[in-house]
């Protein structure tokens, strides 16, 4: 057999430990592996030259550790999905031509797509021309499907955040400021909440619960007057403010991304509580870095895992994370609903029941609005 594999998209700590997992399950079975570099890029041709290599156990040793990927990736190129008027996606005709010519050529007996949803929708429309391809889901975001109950990179991530909440505090601390931390995650809010919860945050605001900046203002207000010397705000970069996502617009290319609001609330909570406030957004450090020990053994399962699929010819699958178990299900499937922080989780809950305001209720109404005694100073006259 022999198997080609590529990632695509953002990068997330994990990508070298499931390429890692796949060429020593695949080379145990006799198989030989081929890596494309840059995404699905590597399946065009260029003049002069191959944008692909053939991965051995011997080159693959041991990078289960190393942050980004060995392949290099893009979100951008010839292959995102575009849809017409009726929302039909599609890729350019003579795109998909030249991959399925190099897949032919190469005598390519599957395609394991490393990616996030993007990607997954570049695959199905791959998987949909009758091409043996199988994906494995992959984000900091922890969005991508709600079959999937974590995806690798995202323990990582809320690692990076914990650890710069942390050092975050003890400044905040020094100075008695508010610090408004903005953290990654797209349109859902699990890196703020997660990382909220870790840190034992005041606030955390994510996308999914919209906040009143009001009831925030009286919150931390109630907080301040309660003798709490830090504030610590988290806010997830598709957090709504005022009901409208915060972006900022490419000024080459007039395309606009989220980004923004730790400075907009910032400025504008220091200027409804007057409490000193400062800002910091996390940006890609969070998707920097070596994989935390969780994220290289969900990467490892989901590279000998896609070997075993590919054995039960199971193309046109992603594989998840159900409990405690690797599973599958259909690319279809895989992006059909995103994966989102849900308001009345139990995860929800039990930061609320921590302490943690969402901006939705409230002083009053908070179960426990009480700072612990470790966050505590002398109550100001
Ligand atoms: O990988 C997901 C993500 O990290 C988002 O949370 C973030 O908005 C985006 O990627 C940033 O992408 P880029 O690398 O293109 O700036």
């Amino acid at each position: 057999m022999i198997i080609g594999i590529l990632n695509s998209g953002g990068d997330c700590p994990g990508i070298n430990a499931v390429i890692e997992g796949f060429v020593s399950a695949a080379y145990s079975r006799g198989w030989r592996v081929i890596g494309f570099h840059d995404g699905f890029e590597g399946l065009l041709p260029v003049a002069g030259g191959r944008r692909y290599e053939i991965l051995t156990p011997i080159k693959t040793h041991k990078i289960r550790s190393r942050g980004g990927t060995i392949l290099g990736t893009t979100n951008t190129g010839n292959f995102i999905v575009r849809y017409n008027k009726f929302g039909r996606p599609s890729i350019d005709k003579d795109v998909m031509a030249k991959a399925k010519k190099t897949i032919t050529a190469l005598g390519l007996q599957a395609l394991v797509v490393i990616g996030g949803d993007g990607s997954a929708k570049t695959a199905r429309l791959l998987s949909n021309e009758g091409l043996p391809v199988i994906t494995i889901p992959k984000t900091i975001n922890n969005d991508l499907c709600v079959a999937s109950d974590f995806t690798f990179g995202f323990q990582s991530a809320v690692g990076v955040v914990c650890d710069s909440i942390d050092r975050i505090r003890t400044t905040a601390n020094s100075h008695q400021r508010m610090m408004v931390i903005e953290v990654m995650g797209d349109n859902s809010g699990w890196i703020a909440l997660y990382s909220g919860i870790s840190t034992a945050a005041d606030v955390v605001l994510v996308p999914e619960i919209d906040f009143d900046i009001e009831k925030v203002v009286r919150c931390i207000k109630a907080r301040k007057n309660s003798g709490q010397r830090e504030i610590i705000v988290v806010v997830a970069e598709g957090a709504r403010l005022n009901g409208t996502p915060v972006t900022i617009r490419n000024k080459d290319n007039g395309d606009e991304r989220l980004g923004g609001i730790g400075n907009r609330l910032s400025r504008e909570l220091q200027e409804r509580t007057g409490i000193e406030t400062r800002y910091c957004v996390l940006g890609h450090t969070q998707r920097g870095g070596s994989p935390c020990a969780f994220d290289r053994i969900l990467g490892l399962r989901f590279g000998v895992e896609a070997v075993n699929l590919i054995e039960q010819k199971k193309f046109g699958s992603s594989l998840v994370l159900e409990g405690l178990n690797v599973g599958s299900v259909s690319i279809e499937e895989s992006v059909k609903m995103p994966r989102l922080v849900q308001q009345d989780s139990q995860i929800v809950r039990t930061a609320r029941d921590l302490g943690i305001i969402f901006g939705d209720r409230e002083p009053d109404d908070l179960t426990s609005a009480k700072p612990t005694p470790a966050r505590t100073g002398k109550k100001k006259s």
